[in-house]
């Protein structure tokens, strides 16, 4: 797949065996040395091949935690490369999930006003979602992401053999963001979606490539048009309002992916409560979240602490709250009119359907 971007065109291919074949890789670039940043599991898990591939290679092992992508802690990443004089010639690689992703391209993008990387996502979010797309958020104290830069890979390699050794927290956290992207595509899509969840086995198979690669593609079609978050691409947020909500109120206990999944629940009952979707809808789709919603108990979430943190959204523009709400597949409009009551009514309910619903028939 060729991206092009108003910063530089970049591509996405999937691969096979990658850390076996190394100069397939790098075939045809000119470059002076490789400088490589790689997740501390993900370097444990394959250190064998991992360090024939490195080899003589620099290589900065990071703990992919929050606290990584604090902004206070990017010196030591900017320190390593110009120590290990990093020149205009050289190429950082990134191997790992969203956190290395983000460390990466932010330093990608302002180290001498920009340096060539390429990516090597390993998790399902960063091979489905977050790889494409140019963004690179960095935390600053306790607020997330707010720091950032548009700034893509030249290149992004996908195995999606990494998956194999994913936690199911964090792959189904992965399946969140592609639940919500083919919701958001069209019949076809949502077909595939089908297809694909009725699969025996999610994490192997033609259809898992399939379908990461139809996620690439319905969120290519979002931004395309819109690179710098404009207008459409705002869309993307559903289950996002809440779910970035959630996230903060847990503690970060509930992962990204799966805070999208309940964000997603909780506004298609509020698109249900206005009348927007139907009940029938709202059932159809709820069946597939339970099978794939947190065991997390949301009861002990204050709604309160939910609308303190719906108020500091940053898409949030005049006196209410905002949120994606549903009709239907492909069918999502951004509110801007949501009140602090209608949350705490809907919160309410939520809870309620979540406790039956939740994990009755996985
Ligand atoms: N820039 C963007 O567009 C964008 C989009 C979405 C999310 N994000 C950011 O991404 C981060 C979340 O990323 P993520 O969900 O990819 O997870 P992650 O990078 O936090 O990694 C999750 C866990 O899985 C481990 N891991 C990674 N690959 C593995 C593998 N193949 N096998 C076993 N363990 C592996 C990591 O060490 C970590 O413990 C958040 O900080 C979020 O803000 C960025
Ligand atoms: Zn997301």
């Amino acid at each position: 797949m060729k991206i092009h971007s108003k910063i530089k065109d970049y591509s996405v291919d999937m691969i096979e065996d990658l850390l076996n074949k190394k100069e397939e890789v790098f075939s045809g670039i000119k470059y002076g040395r490789l400088f490589y940043f790689v997740d501390a599991d993900v370097y444990k898990i394959y250190e064998e091949e991992l360090k024939h591939f490195i080899a003589d290679d620099f290589c900065l092992v990071i703990e992919a935690e929050e606290t990584k992508k604090e902004y206070a802690n990017l010196v030591n990443y900017y320190k390593a490369l110009i120590d290990n004089r990093f020149t205009r010639n050289d190429i950082l690689v990134t191997i790992g999930g969203g956190i290395l992703q983000d460390i990466s391209g932010f330093i990608a993008s302002t180290l001498y006003r920009g340096i060539r990387w390429i990516f090597f996502p390993t998790t399902l979010l960063a091979q489905a979602d977050s790889c494409i797309g140019s963004k690179t958020s960095i935390n600053f104290g306790d607020s997330k992401n707010l720091i950032g830069s548009f700034y893509p890979p030249d290149r992004i390699l996908i195995d999606t053999s990494f998956n194999e050794t994913l936690t199911d927290e964090y792959f189904n956290s992965g399946l969140g963001e592609i639940i919500k992207f083919h919701l958001m595509s069209d019949d076809d899509g949502y077909k595939l979606l089908q297809k694909y969840l009725e699969s025996p086995d999610l994490r192997h198979g033609d259809i898992f490539k399939d379908i990461i690669w139809s996620t690439l593609k319905i969120k290519k079609s979002y931004f395309s048009e819109d690179e710098f978050d404009a207008g459409r691409r705002n869309l993307l947020n559903y289950g996002h309002c809440f779910g970035h909500a959630l996230e903060s109120a847990s503690n970060f206990e509930v992962c990204h992916g799966e805070a999208v999944l309940v964000g997603m629940g909780f506004a298609n009952l509020l698109s249900l409560k206005r009348g927007i979707m139907t009940a029938e809808k709202y059932e159809e789709f709820e069946e597939i979240f339970r099978r794939y919603y947190p065991e997390f108990d949301l009861s002990g979430i204050d709604v309160q602490d939910i609308i303190y943190y719906l108020k500091r959204d940053k898409k949030r523009v005049g006196k209410d709250l905002t949120m994606i709400l549903s009709e239907d597949i492909g069918k999502q409009t951004k509110f801007d009119d949501i009140t602090e009551k209608e949350i705490a009514k809907v919160f309410g309910e939520f809870i309620q359907n979540f406790k039956k619903g939740a994990h009755d028939d996985v």
